[in-house]
């Protein structure tokens, strides 16, 4: 197992589309495990292969407290969306920023696990926001994306001053 380095906004690499696993291959769960060990070491509560700068659609999640509920999810895809929830988003890749996103409260996602099986996942609440961050990934949006074109400059501006005070 290894640790993968994850990529930071503004990093253009974060726009790139993933694509569907088509075999769920050695490579893959080695990908799914090593991307499990990269959130927990974070710590974190969902990573998408975008962020390790791997463009396959794979997302691993644990939203639990005891952080032993690891989620899978290989070629996920929200099928139905209800309600509307704001909350403060986070993620490894914009480290240090906060801000609301408003999302679907509930959605049902479809998607595969590690043994290829056809899987459903009806979520809410936090498992709910993390799906729809995590699929957002995948298709090459970060969480500042749904924010003002003022706060993103503010964002990448803040960004730009951490990395010089920690380079
Ligand atoms: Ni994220």
């Amino acid at each position: 197992m290894s640790l993968l380095p994850i990529l930071h906004y503004p990093d253009s690499r974060l726009k790139t589309i993933a694509l569907p696993v088509g075999k769920i291959g050695e490579d893959i769960r080695t990908l799914a495990r090593d991307m499990a060990e990269t959130m927990y070491a974070a710590p974190g509560i969902g990573l998408a292969a975008t962020q390790v700068d791997v463009h396959w659609r794979v997302v691993v999640i644990d939203v639990s407290e005891a952080r032993d509920e690891l989620r899978v999810l290989i070629n996920p895809e929200i099928v139905a969306g209800e309600g509307a929830q704001i909350g403060e988003e986070g993620c490894l890749s914009v480290p240090g920023i906060y801000d609301k996103v408003e999302r679907a409260e509930r959605v049902t996602a479809r998607y595969l696990d590690l043994d290829g099986k056809e899987q459903t996942v009806e979520a809410e609440g936090l498992l709910a926001v993390c799906i729809q961050h995590e699929i957002d990934h995948l298709d090459g949006k970060v969480f500042v994306d749904h924010l003002s074109n003022l706060k993103r400059t503010r964002i990448k501006a803040k960004l730009a001053k951490q990395a010089r005070i920690t380079a």
